[in-house]
């Protein structure tokens, strides 16, 4: 199976772990509704060209499918795809970003949630994936501003508020950032994509409330599953970290979802 390596770190949460199928089960039940809402927004998709890069588990891939219908094409890419299961009519490849050129198109649509926070070259990435757009085609990136604090709306106890605080300052200040993650890069995207040459840049800022036992909360439990050596090794105890795993599930810990940045940018047309 594919290592999910990069020439400058390793993407944080291998496909290949148990919790994986559970990750991509929780992103999309926290986020799909908004990326949905959208891609609709673009207008008629039907014929379209999609490109959906670091698919996960394909729940929005197979969506486009069904937008496109006969006439369009739809193709998933993941450097580890073995979650995207097959549907009729949609095409997978396994493909690394970093180190392949963009699947040949031209793309009307180009999409990737929650992918290039992860890759250290997200800038040159996306100049990339802007030159393989057709013209009037349109980059959708959909990426989590973590750099914000203040997680917690309600807790069982101030000990509990103060272990998610701990949790996610050492997520997000050293364990991702170290494997090449930039919690900033979402409030970058629009800039970047201004900066890249495309029109008609738009960004929608989405953040939810996510009550223990809900994806948003779970997906912590995740985390700490797929990251546990990490946490340890930056200071976080045993313990701590099992009962951050049992608060997740209690629905007295409300937390504050991250910020989602939604932005859209449009190649000229020719
Ligand atoms: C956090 S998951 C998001 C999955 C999906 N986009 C979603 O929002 O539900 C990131 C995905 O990007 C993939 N990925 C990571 N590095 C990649 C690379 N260099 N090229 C292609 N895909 C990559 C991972 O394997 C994983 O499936």
């Amino acid at each position: 199976m594919t290592a999910a390596t990069t020439p400058h770190g390793e993407y944080s949460f291998d496909n290949n772990d148990v919790e994986a199928a559970d990750r991509h089960n929780y992103l999309g039940a926290m986020l799909d509704d908004l990326t949905i809402e959208r891609l609709s927004g673009l207008g008629n998709l039907a014929g379209k060209r999609f490109l959906e890069f670091g698919a996960g588990g394909g729940s929005i891939a197979r969506w486009m499918v069904d937008q496109a219908g006969p006439t369009g094409r739809v193709l998933a890419t993941d450097i580890n795809p073995r979650h995207i299961r097959t549907y009729p009519g949609l095409e997978v490849l396994e493909h690394n970003l970093v180190t392949e050129a963009v699947p040949e198109g031209p793309w009307d649509v180009i999409h990737g949630r929650l992918v290039l926070l992860h890759i250290p070259q997200r800038e040159e990435i996306l100049r990339r994936l802007c030159g393989s757009l057709a013209p009037g085609g349109v980059v959708v990136l959909e990426e989590w501003e973590t750099s914000f604090r203040k997680l917690v709306l309600a807790a069982p106890d101030k000990e509990s508020a103060a272990l998610f605080d701990l949790y996610h300052d050492t997520l997000v200040e050293q364990i991702l950032p170290a494997k090449g993650n930039d919690p900033t890069w979402a409030s970058r995207v629009h800039s970047v994509m201004i900066e890249a040459g495309l029109s008609d840049v738009d960004t929608t800022i989405v953040a939810r409330s996510w009550p223990g036992g809900t994806a948003g909360a779970l997906l912590i439990e995740a985390n700490i599953g797929q990251l546990r050596e990490e946490f340890l090794e930056a200071g976080m105890t045993p313990n701590q970290l099992d009962e951050i795993c049992r608060l997740v599930h209690d629905p007295r810990l409300v937390l504050r979802g991250h910020f989602t940045y939604s932005t859209i940018g449009r190649r000229r047309q020719a």
